[in-house]
């Protein structure tokens, strides 16, 4: 089990040619739902914002626009490589890990897809839960990895058999690496326990036909983790037969549940 701070590394490169269409792949389909989860009153003009681990920058650069010019937005990520900065718009290289973290009063803080990656998770929210401004919110939105990926069509039974051999190799592989491929359903009872009020939860899963935006992350993932899964005994092969199913359009398969928690630091009462 990993320690609080193991030197366990992030599994993915930011600077590898694979992770821009895994970061667009990812932005894609999960922008228009963390979109809804930031709509006001989480989101509101003028508003101090922390984007946590902001990889492609979609949704840093999507706060900036909604909180205008008189709000600022700081885009923090340990590999800034897809970052820029704008008028209202700050990107620093930051670790959540290790470093202090860059403020103590802001109105909204989001991480989606960060801490499931941390051995240090539950740490690290309780210090961002800590980052909030009163009535300010936290947003946490993780893949719930836990069930196996349900299959809908594939041309084959060895196709389907060669999916679930491959995803399963790749979650042993994050799994080595620290991630808590079960984090997701913890996270609304570490904002509970974190002292945060209003605390929600929703959970969102979808079909991913051959060929979508959705099924070409399996393939970049695989692709960004090619060394340990042919060290795993996976053949090259067999990873040319998974790449090709996932642009089949007769191969679908049900999405990871995307989770999204959300609370709020309570409003100093007035007596206080
Ligand atoms: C799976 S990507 C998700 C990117 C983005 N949040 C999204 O959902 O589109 C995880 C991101 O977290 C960043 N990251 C990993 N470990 C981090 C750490 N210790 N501190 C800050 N960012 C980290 C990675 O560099 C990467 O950009």
């Amino acid at each position: 089990m990993p320690t609080d701070h193991d030197g366990s590394e992030y599994t993915f490169d930011n600077g590898t040619p694979d992770a821009v269409p895994q970061l667009r792949a990812l932005e894609s389909f999960l922008d228009p739902i963390t979109a809804r989860r930031l709509s006001p009153p989480v989101l509101t003009p003028g508003g101090t914002c922390w984007e946590v681990g902001a990889g492609g920058g979609s949704i840093a650069r999507g706060m900036a626009r909604a909180i205008g010019p008189t709000g600022r937005v700081l885009a923090t990520d340990i590999d800034t490589v897809h970052l820029t900065a704008a008028d209202n718009l700050d990107v620093r290289r930051h670790d959540v890990r290790t470093e202090p973290l860059p403020g103590d009063a802001f109105d909204l803080i989001h991480a989606r897809l960060v801490l499931l990656h941390l051995p240090e998770r539950r740490r690290v929210l309780a210090a961002l839960a800590g980052g909030l401004a009163p009535g300010g919110w936290l947003v946490v939105e993780e893949f719930d990895c836990t069930a196996p990926l349900r299959v809908l069509t594939a041309p084959s039974d060895d196709a389907a058999k060669l999916f679930a051999a491959v995803t399963d190799a790749m979650l042993d592989v994050l799994q080595g690496n620290g991630a808590d491929l079960a984090w997701a359903q913890d996270v609304h009872a570490e904002l509970v326990g974190a002292g945060l009020v209003e605390v929600d939860t929703i959970t969102h899963s979808q079909s991913w036909p051959g060929g979508s935006a959705g099924a070409s992350l399996y393939e970049t993932n695989s692709r960004q983790l090619e060394p340990q899964l042919l060290d795993a005994g996976l053949s090259p092969g067999q990873l040319d037969g998974f790449r090709r199913l996932l642009r089949d359009p007769a191969f679908s398969v049900m999405s990871y549940q995307f989770v999204s928690t959300r609370g709020r630091r309570p409003v100093a009462q007035p007596h206080e």
